[in-house]
């Protein structure tokens, strides 16, 4: 529709010179002022349909940019979710936000101001030259005589515009990604006085930003005013041609009159068309980097079918391989099994893959050699959504998202009523602490949970775990040390989450180890040890031995 607009448009604005022509040519010269009312209520007729149509077009081509727009945002959005955890370690955040945002919006110019414009004013100059042509050739060909100029000052500006702007983009990108790394880990910056530091890195960014943009900014602070003297000389020369062409019959009044108009319908659409041209231009290269994202396919296959309503049974890990990278292995022909019901202590030294080792059992990553079974089922043949469903997972860091504690807790799950995740808090002794906060669960946490303790957010973690009832529960247990009170509150609330299901908890606390049923010790990616905390301080080699009498465990 808005395409047929596109295209009416050109010939009813062709149309309004044309009209004057006549009106000059058959009732002023001719003295016929009777009827000239006639010619006078057409012209007008048509600049008010042409005001209509501009406005229907202009309104109609960017409502449907908008539309085309959100729906891609959207797009991205939920594409980025469904991605590889392994995607986002590679991709710094700022970038993708920029993808989503200002890359998006960049698309929309292709609607607004790309294709269909193009395309009308195109049709317009063909319209125009043609409707000249009609009127006087000769003149026309001397009109056009600065045609070559006009080419190729047009494409001098398009190729300027075009690379300025590219690197315009990429360091939008540059920015983003800075200023969000930056303010995400303002805290580091502070504690290592790296401000002034920081600051002279933005400087720079910031500056090679500007300068891309004033470059752009010379190329039309130039391109303008060229177009505009191009077609002064136009003028002129139809001036120049046309006075004597008059003076010999062989033009008309009315096309002296028309053909200025003529000439201002030919030179505003080129000089609109190189920009448009650029825009179209960086809209493909922008919508070649979204589809790039959109295309990057690296989502963990969801082919399973079984549907995950209680996951009973062993969890087992039959000689597992993974590593992040190629050729750095982190975990090394690794197998173990994780009793049902029972709970499984994972301790090690850093680095030693423990985090790694549970982000593969809800299927974080994919394997890249073994398998890992629940209930002798591969975790591969379950639906991932249910599967991830039923194991609640307790991350190292708590992430909070900028929303109420309970909001927080029920993390948009309707399944769960704000009653029972008060019971759960209350089970595992944390309903005192959020009751003691402004406002109790509808406390607002802000981003990232920074208006709260360490303590607080990971008791909220653990409500957030208990509540869904998981059959298993994995915790990567906090290092950091909190005050006795929240610190015994902590102990028993892990005491009460990993109770009756099958846990496995990377545990750095005495407490929750000696209560472990398995203790699993992990070195490099390999297993050193299986036992219970008895059976391992019992033997004087053990490695368990040793982290014990270190107190490193
Ligand atoms: N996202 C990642 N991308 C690439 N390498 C990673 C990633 N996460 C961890 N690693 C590497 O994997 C190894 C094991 O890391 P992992 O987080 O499993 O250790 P961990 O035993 O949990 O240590 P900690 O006790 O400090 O939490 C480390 O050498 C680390 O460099
Ligand atoms: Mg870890």
């Amino acid at each position: 529709m808005v395409s047929i607009i596109g295209i009416i448009i050109a010939p009813v604005a062709v149309l309004r010179p044309t009209l004057i022509k006549i009106m000059v040519d058959e009732y002023i010269v001719p003295r016929q002022i009777e009827t000239l009312w006639i010619i006078a209520a057409a012209t007008m007729g048509a600049i008010v349909l042409e005001a209509f149509l501009s406005y229907w077009f202009s309104y109609n081509s960017k409502w449907l940019g908008q539309a085309i727009i959100r729906r891609l945002r959207f797009d991205v959005f939920q594409h980025l979710t469904k991605m590889h955890l392994s995607f986002f370690n590679r991709t710094p955040i700022g970038t993708l936000q920029t993808r989503t945002i200002n890359d998006v919006e960049t698309i929309n110019s292709i609607f607004s101001q790309g294709l269909v414009t193009i395309v009308s004013d195109i049709l317009t100059m063909l319209f125009v030259i043609s409707m000249m042509l009609w009127t006087s050739w000769k003149l026309t060909l001397v009109v056009l005589a600065v045609l070559p100029f006009l080419i190729l000052s047009t494409y001098l500006f398009k190729e300027g515009v075009r690379k300025s702007y590219e690197i315009v983009r990429t360091k939008i990108s540059e920015m983003n990604a800075f200023l969000q790394e930056r303010i995400s880990g303002i805290h580091a910056i502070k504690t290592f006085s790296k401000e002034e530091e920081e600051e002279q890195k933005f400087r720079k960014i910031n500056k090679a930003y500007t300068t891309a943009n004033i470059h752009s900014i010379f190329y039309y602070a130039v391109f303008f005013p060229v177009v505009e003297l191009i077609s002064a000389v136009s003028f002129g020369l139809m001036i120049w041609y046309g006075a004597g062409g008059v003076l010999k019959n062989e033009v008309t009044i009315g096309t002296l009159v028309a053909f200025p108009l003529y000439i201002g319908m030919l030179y505003r659409p080129v000089r609109m068309l190189a920009d448009k041209f650029n825009t179209l231009q960086m809209g493909l290269i922008v919508a070649r980097r979204i589809f790039k994202v959109l295309d990057t396919d690296e989502h963990i296959p969801n082919t399973g079918t079984i549907v995950a309503k209680k996951l009973s049974g062993d969890i087992q890990l039959k000689n597992i391989n993974f590593s992040y990278q190629e050729g750095h292995p982190i975990l090394k022909d690794l197998s173990l099994t994780i009793p049902y019901g029972k709970t499984t202590a994972l301790v090690g030294s850093t680095g030693s893959g423990k985090t790694t080792l549970i982000g593969l059992i809800n299927r974080f990553y994919d394997l890249e050699d073994g398998e890992i079974l629940i209930g002798n089922t591969n975790i591969k043949a379950y639906d991932l959504y249910s599967l991830r469903k039923r194991i609640a997972v307790v991350l190292q860091d708590v992430f909070l998202f900028r929303a109420s504690i309970m909001e927080n807790i029920l993390m948009g799950n309707d399944e769960i009523t704000p009653e029972e995740v008060i019971q759960a808090a209350k089970d595992i002794g944390a309903h005192t602490f959020f009751e003691r906060l402004p406002n109790g669960y509808q406390f607002e946490v802000m981003e990232r949970g920074s208006n709260l303790s360490a303590g607080q957010r990971q008791l909220i973690s653990f409500v957030r775990a208990l509540v869904v009832n998981p059959d298993i529960l994995i915790l990567d247990e906090a290092t950091s040390s909190i005050d006795p009170t929240t610190e015994s509150a902590i102990q028993l609330a892990i005491e009460k989450i990993i109770e009756q299901r099958t846990s496995v908890v990377i545990a750095h606390r005495l407490g929750t180890i000696k209560k472990a049923d398995q203790i699993v010790v992990l070195e490099k990616g390999r297993i050193l040890e299986v036992g219970s905390h008895e059976d391992l301080l019992d033997n004087e080699q053990s490695s368990y031995h040793q982290l014990y009498a270190h107190q490193l465990v």
